[in-house]
């Protein structure tokens, strides 16, 4: 059992494009299963930043072959953008980057309804308006085109004919007009013919990779409380962000995973509408959002920002199946004197310790108060080196959620990182 899943365990944001970089070295595959051009992943190499949507963080690190799953959605455009991006930095990707024939294609009007529909609500669920959902719509619906579609040119006009007539009365009701068939095939087909060595059977490279005994590491995008089964439904993505999707997403069985690895950040953050008990709408939530630099990075929107969420953390652990925790941004809480974490959600009179899917609205968080510290934090290489206040807040985590705690990210560099060690050892 060679593969080890990445996950988020909040609300997305958690620093996985950092920790799927820092555990790359060590992995043969990396595989991207779900979500789209939504994820923004952030790498900060040498002291530059690189955001990557669709292709996995892997990609860095010459020796790792990169593929993206048939779980996920593809805006074919943004695709060959970072392809070209990586190239224009030395990044070549060819020969270790395929992309799933079965990936979903995010088409224009999927863009544009996403976007009609966010106006048109006042933005109630927020979302990145990166056609995520109406692409996810397509693929359930039995409509959609698929990656492999953009290689024949009949083929794809005859998809779009039929998929465009389905979304017509959708796009008039919201005011919009949909682009023509003709259109979206002219230029769907040489996004195909640009990106054509990148398509392929990727569920038979992973497949190859589990029989020779390779080290796969599969990336998730956005997170556990985001995920469309497990999240705060309807206030989530419209995919399995979770472990669990990482099989449907790169065609892989659950036996082959040996462990799941939960990403989360020492406070919480959440961007776009829905419950957020330990939400700080105040300075304090102000001085997090500033010191973490929290904005979004695929949309450049300003995170809501919060307390670490324990009960939230306790669902990430148990319905991804977490052996380990990686904890990011701990440097962040240097600016606070005093922290605290919720250790539990009260309803009702009730003391509850794990997420009640219906109300998280009407919860009110149970705290505990923890000393912060001042020390600077980005020099600290094992998690004996951190002041003893942030050991004692990391030994908290692993007591109230019941999973250990291993990496713990100290600034945003790669090297500003304690206790990394190979996923795979264990
Ligand atoms: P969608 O995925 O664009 O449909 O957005 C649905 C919800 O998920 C919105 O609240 C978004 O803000 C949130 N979301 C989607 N992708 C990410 C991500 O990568 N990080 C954080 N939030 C995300």
């Amino acid at each position: 059992m060679s593969a080890v899943v990445v996950v988020g365990a909040q609300w997305g944001d958690e620093g996985k494009g950092k920790v799927v970089d820092l555990y790359a070295p060590y992995a043969d595959l990396v595989v991207r299963y779900a979500g789209g051009a939504n994820a923004g992943h952030t790498l900060v190499v040498g002291g530059e930043k690189l955001i990557l949507h669709l292709i996995p963080s892997g990609i860095l690190h010459e020796q790792t072959r990169c593929v993206v799953g048939q779980g996920t959605v593809i805006d074919p455009a943004v695709f060959l953008k970072e392809i070209e991006a990586l190239d224009e930095r030395g990044v070549s990707t060819e020969g270790r980057l395929l992309v799933s024939q079965r990936a979903h294609v995010v088409l224009p009007h999927h863009k544009l309804i996403d976007e009609l529909r966010e106006n048109k609500s006042g933005g109630a669920i927020g979302t990145t308006k990166r056609g995520i959902g109406p692409c996810y719509e397509d693929k359930v619906a039995r409509r959609g085109v698929r990656m492999g579609d953009l290689l024949d040119a009949a083929r794809l006009k005859s998809k779009l004919d039929a998929n465009l007539e389905c979304w017509r009365a959708v796009a008039e009701d919201l005011g919009g007009n949909l682009p023509s068939a003709q259109e979206i095939a002219a230029q769907y087909a040489d996004l195909g013919n640009a990106l054509r060595a990148y398509i392929g059977d990727a569920a038979k490279i992973v497949r190859a990779s589990i029989q020779g005994d390779e080290k796969i590491l599969l990336e998730g995008a956005q997170g556990t409380m985001l995920d469309i089964d497990n999240g705060t439904y309807p206030f989530v993505t419209s995919s399995n962000a979770v472990a669990g999707g990482a099989c449907a997403g790169a065609g892989i069985g659950p036996t082959d995973i040996g462990s799941a690895i939960g990403i989360a950040k020492a406070y919480t953050t959440r961007v776009g509408g829905g419950p957020f008990p330990t939400e700080l709408e105040d300075e304090t939530g102000q001085q997090l959002r500033d010191a973490g630099a929290e904005y979004g990075s695929t949309t450049g929107r300003p995170r809501r920002c919060g307390w670490l969420d324990l009960v939230a953390l306790r669902h990430a652990v148990a319905v991804n199946g977490l052996s380990e925790i990686a904890i990011t941004k701990l440097d962040v809480l240097t600016v606070l004197p005093e922290l605290k974490v919720c250790v539990a959600y009260e309803l009702d009179g009730e003391r509850l310790e794990y997420p009640p899917y219906e109300r998280v609205e009407d919860v009110k968080p149970i705290y505990e108060t923890l000393e912060g510290w001042d020390e600077e934090l980005p020099s600290c290489r094992s998690r004996e080196d951190l002041p003893p206040a942030a050991q004692r807040y990391i030994a908290r985590i692993e007591q109230g959620v019941g999973c250990k705690v291993g990496v713990v990210s100290v600034g945003p560099d790669r090297q500003d990182t304690a206790d990394l060690s190979d996923p795979f050892a264990s």
